[in-house]
């Protein structure tokens, strides 16, 4: 099966890094198609822990590793991991760069700031990173990419025309300083002359790789729920998370795709604002907080925690067209006797639904439609294969497959590596 994509099934976080990084191991090429640094993967090797947010993570594996076209680059970021990456002992020299790609720029990330703070109570809960601005001015096509690093004189010239209006909103519109020509300059033509041996043509090299028959990872961040188009809008973030925008933001046709592979928690977790039917209430929410270790891993913010929704992974299911899920974080629910799972919606009118709202105001007020299963109230330490589960954990995850006519490959019974059955 020589292309996977991978992807987020509910609002991010649902343990992609872990995932890609056990299927990296078969893999020749690991693909980020969307996103930046707005992404962060906790990854742990031989006891040591690396936090990446804009290189694949693959990279630790020594695989080649893709950020594609339909990715944004801050180039500081970049260079700061890969200074990270080397000083450890992790070569970099297999990392290629889209020349396509967009690059987020200092107003992209003092725009956000200023735009959430002016939003006030109304804000996104934005990871504040410039990935809004920067896709937004990619859309407008006044975008700064990647290759225009190999151009000296358009970079400056590009940076002069963008800050001239940058610097007006800035001033005018959120009072906050403006950016200065000069010094932007000087730290991109420095930063032009490292980036420079990273940047390929990423589309022919993935397409080639496929071609002869190499295994091709494609990695998505973030989340379904988090899609400009089929998420939570305006809760979600700005590029296309969902399985389709693989072929798109690498440069590959989508016929080249075979599986689809959803990553689900076996509960739910959403950082930002937004709706979020299956939250928990009262002192449960902090508990599986605590268990599962939910504080974000680029902001540091608290996850708000839910039980499992059905009707969400449903979608999930449908809009990524998943052949597979992976259930992780299943050890975290040890502690519950009763276990909470969402299999509808209760709408407005009174009736039951089971499919995912398509208008912001149902999903607003839809609220869950419960089913109690019962918990294991046991570790699964012990488990080493998913008949080796409890039976109350086995039956959960058959649930799952069940309503959502799915199989369940993977599950994920603790936070090592070895720790996922399948
Ligand atoms: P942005 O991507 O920084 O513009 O943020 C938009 C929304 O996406 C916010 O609700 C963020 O919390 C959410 N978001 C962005 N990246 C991630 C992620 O990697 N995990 C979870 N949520 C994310
Ligand atoms: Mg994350």
């Amino acid at each position: 099966m020589p292309a996977t994509v991978i992807v987020g099934a509910q609002w991010g976080d649902e343990g992609k890094g872990k995932i890609v990084d056990l299927l990296a191991l078969d893999s020749d090429l690991v693909c980020r198609y969307q996103g930046g640094p707005n992404a962060g993967h906790t990854i742990v090797v031989d006891g040591e822990t690396f936090k990446i947010r804009q290189i694949p993570s693959g990279v630790l594996r020594g695989k080649i590793c893709v950020i594609g076209a339909g990715c944004v680059v801050d180039p500081e970021v970049f260079l700061t991991e890969v200074d990270e990456l080397e000083s450890r002992g992790v070569s970099t020299h297999l990392v290629h760069l889209s020349g396509e790609a967009h690059l987020i720029m200092a107003w992209h990330v003092a725009i956000d700031q200023a735009s959430e703070r002016r939003l006030g109570k109304l804000q996104i809960g934005t990871t504040r990173r410039g990935i809004g601005p920067c896709y937004a001015d990619k859309a407008a096509r006044l975008g700064i990419r990647v290759q225009d690093l190999l151009e000296p004189k358009i970079l400056r010239q590009k940076i002069e025309v963008a800050l001239a209006e940058k610097n007006v909103w800035l001033e005018r519109v959120y009072g906050v300083p403006p950016l200065g020509l000069e010094e932007i300059a000087a730290q991109l033509e420095s930063f032009a002359q490292r980036i420079r041996p990273y940047v390929s043509d990423t589309s022919l090299l993935v397409d080639r790789a496929l071609q002869e028959g190499r295994a091709v990872l494609l990695e998505g961040a973030q989340g379904t729920l988090l899609d400009l188009d089929h998420g939570t809008y305006p809760f979600v973030t700005s590029s296309n998370t969902v399985a389709g925008n693989a072929a798109t933001g690498i440069g590959i046709g989508p016929n080249r795709i075979d599986r689809v592979i959803g990553i689900a928690k076996a509960y739910v977790t959403r950082v930002g604002e937004g709706p979020f039917p299956t939250e928990i209430e009262g002192s449960d929410q902090g508990r599986v907080r605590e268990l599962g270790g939910e504080f974000g891993t680029v902001t540091g913010r608290e996850r708000r925690c839910g039980w499992l929704d059905l009707v969400a992974l449903r979608y999930a299911v449908r809009v990524n067209g998943i052949t597979s899920l992976a259930l992780t974080k299943l050890d975290v629910l040890s502690a519950f006797a009763e276990l909470p799972v969402c299999i509808a919606y209760l709408q407005r009118d009174g009736s039951e639904t089971r499919h995912f709202p398509a208008h912001q105001s149902d999903f607003h007020h839809a609220r869950p439609v419960w089913k109690a299963l019962p918990g294991w109230e046991q570790p699964l330490d012990d488990a080493s294969s998913r008949e080796g589960l409890p039976d109350a954990a086995r039956a959960y995850v058959e649930f799952v497959e069940q309503e959502l006519e799915v199989p369940v490959e993977l599950v994920g019974v603790g936070a090592a590596r070895e720790r996922v059955l399948v």
